[in-house]
């Protein structure tokens, strides 16, 4: 929108403070992301192909949480570093073509839509699992599975059984919308601590720099995220230590250890 010069007044994004992307998307959406599914399907994680569709801040989080469940994890990514890091961590990466003919529970968090599509569904297991943790309910095609679809009967509160054209059952919890909300509680306060301070500071950041701020997306500075973090450990009773004057000149000095 700023690039568009659609904005009518100036955007803080908070989502890009470690104390939220880090700390929300990863922890927050994990383990709420396994509850809301945990809720609605009271399944059996352990042993599952576990399909994470998009390894960024929140499909790390889901895909940490289903491995400590010994699922067996697969990542589908269309960004390189991204699928990468998914190797590196351990995980198989599939394209999601593939990843739909193997996996049990798909688990979709990407922002982006149709990343299953009625084509990917078509191929899946009798049984599957599908949940969407990401931005909208658009990131399962679900207006498209209802047109090919055969039957849709309620099975549980937050799980929809889809008789497809092929004659196979697949299963869409929370019709599609975010899994956390719509299942079960969202994140626990401890972590919405930190967003919301975030959005605090925010606010806080508008009305000082009133009248002096275009219509743009701004974030705030990191100083902010080590103001918060200070401020979630003294919550949490958690100290640390301090660099003592020797070890901030090493640290800042070429003449020493090199
Ligand atoms: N459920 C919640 O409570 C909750 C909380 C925070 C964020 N979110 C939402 O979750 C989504 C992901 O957030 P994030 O912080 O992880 O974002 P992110 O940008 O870090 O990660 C998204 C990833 O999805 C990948 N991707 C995009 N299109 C894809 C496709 N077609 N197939 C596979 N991968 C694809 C991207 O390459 C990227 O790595 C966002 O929409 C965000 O708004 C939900």
């Amino acid at each position: 929108m700023e690039n568009d010069n659609a904005l009518r007044y100036p955007i803080v994004a908070v989502n890009e403070s470690a104390t939220k992307h880090l700390m929300d998307n990863v922890k927050g959406t994990g383990q709420s992301t396994i509850d809301g599914i945990l809720r609605a399907t009271n399944v059996l994680i352990a042993g599952k192909n576990f399909v994470v569709c998009g390894y960024g801040d929140c499909g790390k989080g889901v895909a940490k949480r289903a491995k400590g469940m010994d699922a067996n994890i697969i990542v589908t990514e269309v960004d390189a570093f991204r699928a990468l890091q998914a190797v590196m961590d351990g995980f198989r990466v599939l394209p999601i073509k593939e990843a739909a003919k193997i996996g049990d529970i798909f688990v979709t968090v990407t922002g982006n839509k149709n990343v299953i599509d009625v084509e990917h569904m078509e191929l899946m297991k009798e049984g599957a699992i599908l949940a969407n943790s990401g931005h909208f309910d658009a990131e399962v095609n679900i207006n498209g599975l209802r047109k090919i679809a055969k039957k849709e009967r309620k099975i549980r509160p937050f799980m929809d059984e889809f008789t497809l054209n092929n004659g196979k059952k697949i299963f869409i919890l929370g019709e599609a919308r975010l899994i956390n909300l719509s299942a079960a509680e969202g994140h626990p306060s401890t972590i919405m601590a930190m967003s919301f301070i975030n959005q605090a500071f925010a606010c806080e950041f508008l009305v000082k720099n009133k009248g002096k701020l275009e219509p743009k997306v701004y974030v705030l500075p990191p100083e902010k995220d080590d103001e918060i973090a200070k401020l979630q450990l003294e919550a949490m009773g958690i100290k640390i230590d301090r660099l003592t004057k020797e070890q901030e000149k090493y640290l800042s000095s070429w003449q020493e250890g090199t």
